[in-house]
């Protein structure tokens, strides 16, 4: 079997901040249901010329910090988002456009709530495995902006990101075992109509089905003879005590991760606290913010890792760290007001991103138009 995993991670949390304090005094709501009850920081919103194809730009851009990374090897670059821009054009051909993406690189998209980043990374990984790569190696972007009705009670757990993820038969960073443990279900805990800019949420339900999802994706890993010695657990991180829950849940079915949150999963919680959900981007951002803060220390460390996306299908893997992420420092972040974001939601103030990929504009057609910073 080909070693395979992740050789490298790039990232981007768009600048703009909302403060959950803020937000919880603006909505009348008790500060604490948000900062102690949810353990979230804030949330990033993007700007008005930023959209998911400008932020997973910026990320792939970071990737493409480490020089050694060559665009002529890449062989398939794969985009995971639920937050799609065209039900036809993908986000990975606007991406061809911005960067010189070989012609003959398989581009496409992958939709599946937030576990598509997993299942389009598990793809890469069996393009790799199968042998069929011709020596290359895929790109997996995870690119969302999430946003639920002004005023509910899921707001405070919107959020925004990208990662892009150099996936090869090099795995510098992570490399990844083939078992995996899966578990699907029809479920209506959460839903986004092509109508509808938000998503619909069954709050309650989408965390007992994540609990749920995680219970049966282990007992199927466990079955097919999935390694359970996890050094590090890193989850699908919608929130923070979200992530808390999960965690006791594994601890009921693993007894030796009891009272050991703090050593085995903290420290991949920090990222999310401030950008909130990134959706398809939370899993590989939760991993980074491990990986950024244990350094040399996470080397030939085992990490268990859950993927969760509602609708449902989980998936639960696990990799061994190979080696240490480089040094990541995340754009300065800038805070808007409660005023500035309302009403940059309702459509009457655009605040404009100077810095990265930009939106430029949308022709009558629906046709979006990009550009860089400083070109
Ligand atoms: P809510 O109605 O605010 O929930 O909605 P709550 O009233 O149960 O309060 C939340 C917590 O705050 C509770 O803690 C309260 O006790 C506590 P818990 O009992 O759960 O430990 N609390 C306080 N704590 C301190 N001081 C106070 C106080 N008051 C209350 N004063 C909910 C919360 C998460 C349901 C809502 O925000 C929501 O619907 N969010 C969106 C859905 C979501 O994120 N679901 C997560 C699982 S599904 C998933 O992860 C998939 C997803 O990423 C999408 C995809 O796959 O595409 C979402």
């Amino acid at each position: 079997m080909v070693r395979a995993g992740i050789e490298d991670i790039g990232i981007y949390i768009p600048r703009g901040y909302v403060s959950l304090e803020k937000l919880a005094q603006a909505r009348g709501v008790e500060v604490g249901k948000y900062t102690n009850g949810l353990c979230q920081e804030g949330f990033a919103f993007p700007f008005s010329n930023e959209d998911v194809v400008t932020i997973a730009a910026n990320a792939l851009e970071n990737l493409l910090l480490n020089d050694s990374i060559r665009l002529e090897d890449i062989g398939r670059l794969l985009v995971a988002t639920e937050t799609p821009l065209d039900c036809s054009k993908t986000i990975g051909n606007y991406l061809a456009g911005l960067f010189d993406i070989p012609t003959d690189c398989e581009v496409y998209e992958v939709k599946h709530s937030c576990i598509a980043g997993t299942f389009a990374l598990f793809d890469a990984l069996n393009w790799l495995r199968s042998g069929q790569n011709d020596g290359r190696k895929a790109v997996v972007i995870c690119t969302d902006i999430a946003q639920y009705e002004a005023g509910s009670a899921s707001e405070p757990t919107q959020g925004a990101g990208a990662v892009a993820i150099l996936v090869s038969e090099n795995p510098k960073l992570l490399s990844i075992d083939s078992v995996t443990g899966t578990a699907t279900k029809d479920c209506a805990d959460f839903w986004k109509p092509l109508w509808s800019d938000t998503a619909m949420v069954n709050g309650q339900l989408s965390i007992d089905s994540y609990l749920e999802g995680l219970r049966l994706a282990f007992e199927d890993y466990e079955q097919k003879g999935g390694n359970t010695q996890f050094d590090y657990c890193v989850f699908h991180n919608p929130f923070g005590k979200m992530v808390k829950k999960a965690y006791k849940t594994l601890s009921e079915l693993l007894p030796e991760l009891k009272g050991r949150f703090e050593e085995k999963t903290a420290q991949s919680l920090a990222i999310g606290r401030t950008a909130g959900n990134a959706y398809t981007a939370s899993l590989d951002l939760a991993l980074a913010s491990l990986l950024l803060h244990e350094g040399e220390r996470a080397r030939g460390k085992s990490v268990g890792m859950f993927s969760f996306g509602s609708g449902y299908s989980a998936k639960l893997f696990r990799g061994t760290v190979e080696g240490k992420l480089r040094d990541i420092t995340l754009p300065t972040r800038v805070e808007l007001s409660i005023e500035e974001y309302d009403n940059m939601r309702s459509g009457q103030l655009h605040l404009e991103e100077h810095e990265g990929f930009l939106l430029q504009r949308i022709d009558e057609r629906g046709y979006r138009y990009y550009t860089k910073a400083g070109n």
